[in-house]
């Protein structure tokens, strides 16, 4: 094991001793406790019991025989050896991999669609069980198996997926584009999509894009693949789904689409995760789309925001604790809080549509390897019921850039987060420019450097981006 691994294992086992401690000490002082001879067997926390309906919702669609975690959480011999790591990636919010959390300066007020966070009852639940060391408990108290996963996209319209496999080899992740073409003969709208991973074991996240004009042919060799990493680069184009293992396919709600153009071309860009080394059979990544039977009621299209060079009025790039004069995004070598600030003031129309009650549907963080936190907050220009005056709309306190997603409010459109012209959209995001970042470090030894250097915005893996990202859904 690495070494910075083994100290972050130290770090953890503390916080989760202390944390165990503080719930011992919250008990209710009238509470006597289990009585000796008594209820003790049934009050001890189980696998089949407590444990396992824990891992059924939260944890198996990754670990299971052939999922793209490392290793099953399926049976109790699959999680017996696991307990100890279980209790440290589970308390340090690292496993299940879902990363809008609550941080001091940005607390959440609305729910997720598909939100894998574990709930404290959980958390302690894991942890006195593996405190108990991990008994099995009785097979007849495990709960039913778990209903199959949702299925896909049953009835796709279209399925594009590349005519040449990509075979992922060495020991360097690789971002990969490849064109498709779905041949639409008319402007056409998605509903549903889903990424079909071929090779699991190294395809580590996806991102599609629309490329209205075609310019992607143009950047790719004659098996429609080109490398590119930060970005598909087509202008013009927007992001159309996205995908993270363990992720559902994008489900737009009832009456939303989000608009192709004839001819437009998709652009697929997937992430291969360098498994040790290992090379993997070619990969051919498929999508399945859906389309709207009959134009919906509501577009929806995704928006980046930020990375911005400068300030322009109220917007843009905003001044930064360690500025010299003008603000400037600069990471400086060895600063462990460091925080640039992308802001908004919502103009009358973006990307050709009027921002009048646009509703926000999605918002995903983006950041390379030395952003440890962002979030995402708005301050409206006129308050509404319920649409506060501030709101955070997405805070992700602990950044892994290795575990990229959109998160969607579980709210009708009518209950979504409005966006209005003249209200100051706020992308925050803090660096840790030090070799105490392990991904930051470990980027850093890969490309051969042994010391931190100034950070500046940028394409490449160590340069720094801080970006929003913004599903918007509207009238047309
Ligand atoms: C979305 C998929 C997904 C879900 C859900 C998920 N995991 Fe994981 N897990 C992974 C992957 C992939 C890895 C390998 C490390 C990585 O890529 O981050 C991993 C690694 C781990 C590890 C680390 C092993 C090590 O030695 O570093 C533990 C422990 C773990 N998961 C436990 C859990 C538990 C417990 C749950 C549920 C509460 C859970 N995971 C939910 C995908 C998932």
């Amino acid at each position: 094991m690495p070494a910075h691994n083994l100290r972050a294992r130290f770090a953890l086992t503390v916080a989760s001793l202390a944390l165990a401690l503080a719930a011992c000490a919250g008990t209710d002082p009238g509470d006597p406790g289990p009585k000796e001879g008594t209820a003790a067997s049934a009050l001890a926390v189980t696998f089949h019991r407590d444990v396992e309906p824990i891992l059924q919702r939260r944890c198996q669609a990754c670990h299971t025989p052939g999922g793209i975690a490392p290793f099953s959480l399926l049976t109790y011999a699959d999680a017996k050896p696991m307990h100890e790591v279980m209790v440290e990636k589970t308390q340090a919010r690292i496993m299940p991999p879902w990363g809008a959390h609550d941080s001091d300066d940005c607390k959440m007020e609305r729910p997720f669609v598909d939100d894998m966070r574990l709930t404290d009852d959980e958390l302690r639940t894991i942890e006195a069980w593996s405190r108990d060391g991990a008994p099995e408990g009785d097979p007849k108290d495990a709960p039913p198996p778990a209903a199959p996963r949702a299925a896909g996209v049953t009835d796709p319209s279209f399925t594009v997926q590349p005519e040449v496999g990509f075979p992922m080899s060495g020991t360097e992740d690789r971002l990969r584009c490849f064109v498709l073409d779905p041949k639409l003969a008319a402007t056409s709208y998605v509903s549903e999509l889903e990424v079909v991973p071929e090779q699991k074991g190294v395809v580590h996240h996806v991102l599609v894009f629309s490329d209205p004009s075609g310019e992607s042919r143009k950047l790719a060799d004659a098996t429609g693949q080109y490398d590119c990493f930060g970005g598909a680069r087509v202008q013009g184009g927007t992001l159309v789904a996205g995908w993270v293992p363990g992720a559902e396919p994008m489900r737009l709600p009832e009456g939303v689409g989000t608009p192709l153009d004839a001819g437009a071309l998709l652009v697929m860009q997937v992430h291969y995760h360098a498994a040790g080394g290992a090379a993997s059979p070619p990969d051919r990544t498929a999508l399945r789309v859906k389309l709207t039977s009959s134009p919906p009621r509501l577009h929806a299209y995704t928006q980046l925001l930020g990375n911005f060079r400068g300030t322009l009025g109220d917007s843009g790039l905003m001044p930064g604790p360690n500025d010299a004069s003008k603000a400037e995004f600069l990471v400086p070598p060895n600063v462990k809080d460091h925080t640039e600030t992308m802001r908004v003031v919502m103009p009358p129309k973006l990307n050709g549509v009027p921002v009048t009650n646009l509703r926000l549907l999605a918002s995903g963080a983006h950041m390379h390897y030395v952003g440890v936190k962002e979030t995402i907050t708005i301050e409206r220009a006129a308050a509404a019921p319920g649409q506060p005056a501030k709101e955070c709309l997405l805070s992700v306190p602990r950044w892994d850039f290795d575990w990229q997603r959109s998160y969607r409010y579980a709210l009708d459109v009518d209950a979504l987060p409005t966006v209005n012209a003249g209200d100051r959209l706020d992308v925050r995001c803090t660096y840790d420019n030090t070799m105490g970042n392990p991904k930051l470090g470990r980027a850093l030894r890969e490309s051969g450097v042994s010391s931190p250097q100034p950070v500046v915005l940028g394409e490449a893996t160590l340069d720094e981006m801080c970006l929003g990202t913004f599903t918007f859904v509207y009238a047309p």
